[in-house]
């Protein structure tokens, strides 16, 4: 097929072709929905990115390590699934030293930005109005726009001095799963590189372990989970933002009213709505001691508590814990769908990608 491109005055405008190195994988696997092809896709993907980052995407890394250390502040920009994990990439860079927040696309204008302001735009589709407006304003008044994206040659990577791609191919279900993952995981490679202990290299194989063997117990809450109109997830420092991505998981995949709470909100309001049987997911590694006073709190008034990792498999090493807990989260939030007969990849009165203020 031919195509031809003309100007407003009904002149030809000549492109040149540009071959995109975009592929799909073809993991050698049945599956129902893209949903959980995409979760399964996982341990390759990530594998596929880590490998990247430190080969052919080493000079954008360091590109990247070079901005964040010389900005004042670094403001991470974006919605949704990637908001969460901007998140998570923010409190990551805070741990390290520096000043890092996220702002919601929608709202970045709740941020003061100046010229040694690093702005770093999260986005899968690249394509998000929102993100997209956000840059446009800032292009000029921050030091710079930097970007993390999935679909190459996108309108926010065209934007951006320079962006990381996430090499997680093609994500066809509404839901974020393995983009998500592979932002994460693109930020604890650069606190890494920044001088935080990450375990970057046990994360493919470690993904894989949290899949196989959660599953059948997944299935087995799921069947509890199908009847539930709302749930709360709770969670507290890093892993608060893992208990927000798994709720809007819950949300749109599984239609159940899904809320993420920092486990010390809890006593500011929300307990009043623990009963008998009203069901928690709770984030409870060893490590996090206040976290279990909250699972007390909700378990005295009757509720039931699901731990991760008590009641779930996922490997306690900090920070990647927070990663493995939403992968958790990723297959609860399919096997309820799929017993609620939903359409899973395709959510009522959602878009994969939202190109509309
Ligand atoms: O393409 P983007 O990452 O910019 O999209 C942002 C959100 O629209 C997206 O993450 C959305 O929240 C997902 N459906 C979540 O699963």
């Amino acid at each position: 097929m031919e195509v031809k491109f003309f100007n407003k005055r009904g002149e030809e405008v000549k492109k040149k072709p540009l071959k995109l190195k975009w592929v799909d994988f073809d993991i050698k696997k049945e599956f129902e929905h893209f949903m959980i092809k995409e979760i399964y896709e996982q341990p390759l993907v990530s594998k596929i990115l880590i490998d990247s980052l430190k080969t052919e995407q080493s000079d954008i890394v360091n590109k990247f390590l070079d901005e964040i250390e010389k900005a004042n502040k670094i403001v991470f920009i974006a919605a949704g699934s990637s908001y969460h994990s901007s998140l998570m990439g923010s409190r990551l860079l805070r741990e390290l030293g520096y000043e890092a927040y996220s702002v919601l696309a929608s709202e970045y204008k709740d941020m003061k930005y100046d010229k040694n302001t690093l702005i770093i735009a999260v986005s899968q589709s690249g394509e998000t109005m929102d993100v997209i407006l956000a840059l446009k304003d800032l292009k000029e008044r921050a030091k710079k726009v930097l970007s993390v994206v999935n679909v190459p040659y996108s309108t926010i990577q065209r934007i951006s001095d320079s962006s990381l791609e996430i090499k997680a191919g093609p994500e066809k279900c509404v839901a974020a799963t393995k983009t998500y993952t592979n932002q994460v995981i693109a930020f604890l490679y650069l606190a890494n590189r920044l001088g935080m202990k990450v375990n970057v290299e046990e994360i493919p194989d470690e993904i894989n372990r949290t899949i196989n063997m959660n599953e059948e117990r997944v299935k087995e809450i799921a069947r509890d989970l199908k009847e539930e109109r709302d749930i709360f997830i709770i969670g507290r420092g890093i892993n608060y933002y893992s208990s927000l991505e798994i709720s809007l998981k819950l949300k749109e995949i599984s239609y159940i009213h899904a809320e993420a709470l920092a486990g010390g909100e809890l006593k500011h309001g929300t307990l009043a709505l623990i009963e008998k049987g009203t069901k928690v997911l709770a984030l409870n590694p060893s490590w996090d001691i206040d976290i279990k006073t909250n699972i007390e709190e909700v378990a005295s008034r009757g509720g039931v508590v699901y731990e991760i990792p008590k009641d779930f498999y996922a490997k306690e090493s900090y920070p990647n814990f927070s990663l493995y807990s939403v992968i958790v989260g990723q297959l609860l939030t399919y096997y309820t769908a799929r017993e609620k007969g939903l359409p899973i990849d395709y959510p009522r009165n959602l878009a994969k990608s939202v190109t509309v203020k």
